[in-house]
């Protein structure tokens, strides 16, 4: 692709708290962004990568005190173990910095003061959980209690993990104070909001227009306007470890801004802080009608914040707002929620003992598109994919052909190119390779450069270099074909620069080059004098990763509930946790009669039914419910049979449906409708 105008492009990744070590789960994104980075900035474009340590609220000031150190010493420590982390999966940030910082602080503060003086803050008393013995307001997360709608014990202050009913804290019942155990009190203190339903408006027209968001989210955010936009509590009160809000009476206590308030200005003031080294103009790309690009990489439980809020707070103090936000899925490992437990709740720095960083990042890579679906990591799909590609495909081309350039070449590459077209086909698949990473479709672009890679090894292939070896005379034709294979070579180690920048610096000295960026795509080597070849890069072995995975087990671990801190209810609804009414309607339950039930002949845990379902033959269904009744307590019942399941062939004989049960502790029990309900009638 030729770049005609050089763009100016700011980049961002979310900032993780400064209270825990960065994951796999962290590095999607990490990973997805450092690559569109490194593949715009090969494009020729002028694009700055900032990000920093979101360092403040109640979490982090806990955390400190629980380590005995200030929340000053805490963040410094997190940070270098953050910095170390990024490091070493070659995250190349131009700055990275903490929300904690004289910048932001100044910064945050002249936002909240433009808001304040357009009219966009007001205050309010609210209501809180108050913890007396640890002097604290409580957030939802720090108090647990019971349920008010179905009783369930120990819920959270904002949702039932049971009925999913949402409520507000000081609701619970028997509420209790996780950080002392106390019963909390209820207390009164006034709280500073920001107005964002003054920006509904704007908002709605500025998630709509130049393709600012992916459509789902932006479906997702006609569904909050439709709900109608709350104002937003951005205060808390001491003690927190953040910013003093301004402006506030001297004769009343000091308010401190939410955490969420000052962590995106925390993007602007990593910048302003790389500005003030390098010269950058901070204006130019802050002002109210700058032409800069501004890019956000967040993940979709923080669209809320970064959609809606963000935007808002820029508007309201006259700054440009971000020209898209991009937002990706979740990492699931081995088809399922990281665990600790399982070992698949790998931390950087684990996985960094045993695997090399680029292994992973051409894995994400592999996987990453421009959609916020989920993506899994399959360990055993991980090692194969990376073997293949990588190793079998990509690297043997060059391993498979250099030595015959040195041993009878004396490492020299033929004066002209034997095979044009296919090396031009190479070199014009660039075109959509470099539109793909543009597009954030890396998976694709992943394809394509793979798809290069293939027809340079057939070309190998059908060639046979190592059998026109031995034939005396051909040894030009041997330099020939070898001297397509490297130049096919320096294409794929070009389009695979942004995701594998290691393997790449590498493969610039094995082919004496300074760069592999695209401007020099069109570049071809002939009469060059390449290095000896290197192992560019080792396979995979299996004992590799079972010993990250050992390594990551913890046996103690119960695996704990998602955290807390991001709006739950955006949170449920981004991970379409929800199902729709039309699946909902796909399920079809009917009231069946228990004609038979009996034991099954070897197999312990089943028991057999013959049940009336309403039509006319009856339906055989088994059920793993051996253990919690004997036949005669059901016969003759009214229970709920799912009969538009597809069939399932048993060892004992064809289920044809399932018997609703609820489960509590491993224990089931069957759901028992009265007497009197008519067989064959359908729930909805
Ligand atoms: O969700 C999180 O991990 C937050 N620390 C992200 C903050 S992003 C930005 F707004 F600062
Ligand atoms: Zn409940």
């Amino acid at each position: 692709m030729t770049v005609s105008t050089q763009r100016k492009i700011l980049v961002t990744s979310a900032l993780p708290y400064a209270n825990g070590p960065i994951h796999l789960g962290h590095l999607v994104e990490y990973i997805q962004t450092d690559i569109w980075v490194r593949a715009m900035k090969s494009l020729g474009h002028h694009v700055t990568y900032v990000c920093a340590d979101d360092a403040h609220g109640t979490a982090i000031m806990l955390k400190a005190q629980d380590n005995g150190v200030t929340p000053e010493e805490q963040i410094a420590t997190v940070k270098a173990s953050h910095e170390k982390d990024f490091a070493g999966f070659h995250i190349d940030f131009d700055n990275y910095y903490s929300t904690h910082s004289p910048e932001n602080k100044a910064l945050s503060q002249d936002i909240y003061t433009k808001l304040e003086q357009g009219g966009y803050i007001f205050t309010k008393d609210v209501e809180q959980l108050f913890d007396t013995e640890k002097g604290l307001f409580l957030a939802d997360r720090f108090v647990k209690g019971e349920c008010p709608e179905c009783a369930a014990k120990d819920q959270y202050g904002d949702n039932c993990e049971v009925c999913s009913t949402t409520y507000n804290a000081t609701e619970l019942k028997n509420p209790y104070s996780t950080l002392s155990k106390s019963k909390p009190v209820i207390k009164s203190s006034k709280h500073y909001f920001f107005d964002l339903p003054k920006f509904s408006e704007f908002l709605k027209s500025w998630t709509r227009t130049d393709n600012r968001l992916q459509s789902s989210i932006a479906n997702k955010l006609d569904e909050w306007f439709t709900a109608g936009l709350a104002p937003w509590d951005i205060s808390r009160d001491a003690p927190y470890f953040g910013f003093k809000i301004p402006n506030t009476p001297a004769d009343e206590p000091d308010k401190y801004f939410y955490v969420w308030l000052d962590a995106p200005v925390g993007y602007m003031a990593s910048f302003k802080n790389l500005c003030d080294k390098t010269g950058l103009d901070f204006d130019e790309y802050w002002k109210q009608d700058s032409t800069a690009e501004l890019y956000h990489f967040i993940g979709k439980d923080i669209v809320y914040f970064h959609a809606l809020f963000w935007p808002a707070m820029l508007k309201g103090a006259n700054l440009r707002t971000p020209t898209a936000v991009n937002a990706h899925g979740f990492l699931m490992v081995n088809g399922e929620k990281m665990s600790k437990s399982r070992g698949t709740f790998i931390k950087a720095q684990t996985y960094l003992e045993h695997l090399n960083p680029e292994y992973l990042r051409y894995y994400f890579a592999s996987k990453l598109s421009d959609t916020v679906e989920d993506i899994n990591l399959d360990l055993d799909d991980f090692m194969t994919k990376v073997n293949s590609d990588l190793v079998g495909k990509v690297v043997n081309i060059a391993s498979r052909s250099a030595g015959f350039i040195h041993k009878n070449h004396d490492g020299k590459l033929s004066d002209n190119i034997t095979e044009p077209q296919l090396l031009q086909d190479i070199i014009d698949a660039g075109d959509e390779i470099a539109l793909a990473y543009e597009n954030r479709e890396f998976s694709r672009a992943m394809r394509l450069i793979m798809a290069c890679a293939d027809k340079a090894n057939a070309y190998i292939d059908d060639k046979k270099p190592w059998a026109l070896n031995k034939i005396d005379g051909k040894a030009q034709e041997v330099q020939d074909i070898c001297t397509v294979a490297i130049n096919i070579f320096r294409q794929l180690a070009v389009y695979l620069a942004p995701v594998l920048p290691v393997l790449t610096k590498n493969a610039c000295e094995f082919l004496n080059v300074d760069s592999l960026n695209f401007a020099s795509r069109k570049q071809v080597l002939t009469s060059h004098t390449i290095n000896a070849f290197k192992p560019l890069m080792a396979r995979i072995e299996k004992d590799k990763i079972n010993a990250m995975v050992d390594s990551s087990k913890d046996s103690l671990a119960q695996d704990k509930p998602k955290d807390k801190t991001a709006n739950k209810a955006v949170d449920t609804q981004m991970n379409n946790e929800f199902i729709s009414i039309d699946d909902f309607a796909k399920v079809e339950m009917t009231v069946a009669h228990v004609l038979e039930c009996n034991h099954v002949e070897g197999a312990d845990k089943l028991l057999q039914f013959t049940l009336d379902v309403g039509d006319e033959s009856t339906r055989n269904v088994f059920s793993g419910i051996a253990k919690f009744y004997k036949p005669e307590e059901l016969s003759g019942k009214k229970v709920v049979c799912v009969t538009n399941l597809a069939p399932r062939k048993m060892k004992f004989g064809v289920s044809e449906g399932m018997i609703l049960s609820a489960e509590k502790d491993g224990k089931l029990q069957v759901v028992i409708l009265p007497d009197d309900m008519v067989v064959g009638a359908k729930l909805a």
